[in-house]
């Protein structure tokens, strides 16, 4: 049976993200973006409300929130700002291979400590030269003795560098492909590791971006996560998930730019009324809506999905390719209902289209979205 309406839990979580986005982000979103930098301040508040690291599972002490739950706080918290909910977002892609390949003695080893204060986890897969074809990975790793020895670099990592662990993806075996990869848990103090941040980014500028170097980092023997050949496996199971609370993110942005739309074109006035009597802007309004009323059904499908524990793959690719599309031209609509003066940064809707290009792109593009549903659809 399906119920088209929140529990009072889920309402509760909702008012709080919606709270903490009108009273923590909308206001410093502007300047963050501008400053290219991690509102720090604001992560530190989303862990004293619980919105930091929720889905890290009750039994190792914290709020194990489902995938619905992530993507109705997750819309919240985009709308006032994608870079900043990518920071808390990213973390939560940094702590889900734990989460799916770890046995519950390492869950607690390494999620246990992310509960006492707030801190980010990171998920490093993409490289320089190999994004899209991740299997083709070359960071290696190597058994010696009871250490695992990290050598490579990593490309595009959100909050790369910043996190107190992050999840490493390497190959004992290049000629072994995706057979011979690992999935192993760096905390930030291993050393031999560098970031270099990345800047002059189109969007999501309040976020942090890093390419990440290994040379001769040693972590124990026993932060693999399951066993050599898993590591792509348990990457790709991850994004299955995590797909899901960028289309979420991307639903709050496109609601963000319907808002600014709405409310501009009701003081706006052209031809002597305001252009919220012209049918051109009307239609553009209905299509935001339109959009958003799918993206939502969409993603909380996949996100019932995943928290029923039935597969979800394809419905998470695309909810993911549908929603940052939608949003893509919901902002880029907003712009022209706002003419002019939304192609500056006057008002919110310019940096709306900066940040969600980054939708279509990341964890997975667009393009590889497809790759997965047409794969589903031609099985
Ligand atoms: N779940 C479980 N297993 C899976 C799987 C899944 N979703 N997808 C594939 N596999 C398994 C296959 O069954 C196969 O196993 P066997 O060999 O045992 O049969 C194995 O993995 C290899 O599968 P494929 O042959 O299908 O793999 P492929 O090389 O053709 O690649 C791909 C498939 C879909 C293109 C994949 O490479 C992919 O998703 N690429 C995109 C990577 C990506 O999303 N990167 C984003 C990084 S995160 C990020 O953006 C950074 C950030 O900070 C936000």
């Amino acid at each position: 049976m399906i119920a088209f309406s929140m529990s009072e839990e889920q309402k509760q979580l909702q008012a709080l993200a919606q709270t903490f986005t009108k009273n923590e982000i909308i206001p410093i979103a502007a300047e963050y973006d501008r400053l290219e930098e991690v509102p720090w301040q604001v992560v530190e508040k989303a862990f004293e409300l619980g919105l930091l690291n929720a889905s890290i599972p009750e039994h190792v002490g914290g709020l194990g929130l489902g995938m619905l739950e992530e993507s109705i706080i997750g819309e919240e918290i985009a709308y006032g700002c994608m870079g900043i909910y990518t920071v808390l977002m990213a973390s939560e892609l940094g702590i889900t291979p734990i989460l799916l390949g770890g046995s519950e003695a390492q869950q607690k080893r390494f999620l246990a400590p992310m509960l006492e204060k707030p801190c980010l986890a990171a998920f490093a897969l993409s490289e320089a030269n190999n994004g899209s074809d991740a299997a083709a990975m070359g960071t290696k790793a190597e058994l010696i003795g009871d250490e695992w020895v990290i050598n490579g670099s990593k490309m595009w990592i959100s909050n790369g560098g910043m996190a107190e662990l992050t999840v490493v993806f390497a190959s004992v075996d290049k000629a072994l492909g995706h057979k011979g990869t690992v999935a192993l848990v760096v905390p930030k103090e291993a050393a031999g590791q560098s970031s270099h941040k990345i800047k002059h980014k189109m969007g999501q500028r309040a976020s942090h971006t890093a390419e990440l170097v290994f040379e001769d980092v040693r972590v124990p023997k026993d932060n693999i996560l399951g066993g050599i050949g898993d590591g792509f496996k348990i990457a790709m199971k991850t994004l299955d998930k995590t797909r899901i609370p960028v289309a979420a993110g991307s639903v709050g942005i496109a609601r963000r730019a319907l808002e600014e739309s709405v409310k501009y074109a009701k003081v706006r006035e052209a031809f002597g009324k305001p252009i919220a009597n012209f049918q051109a802007i009307q239609f553009k309004i209905a299509e935001m809506l339109i959009g958003i009323e799918t993206g939502r059904l969409m993603t909380w499908k996949a996100a019932w999905l995943v928290d029923q524990g039935l597969p979800h793959g394809t419905e998470s690719a695309i909810a993911k390719a549908y929603c940052s599309e939608m949003a893509f031209e919901a902002a880029n609509q907003a712009i022209q209902v706002h003419g002019g003066y939304g192609y500056v940064g006057e008002y919110p809707v310019e940096k709306l289209l900066r940040d969600v290009k980054l939708n279509q792109i990341y964890e997975g593009t667009n393009e590889i979205q497809r790759i997965v549903i047409s794969r589903a659809a031609l099985r």
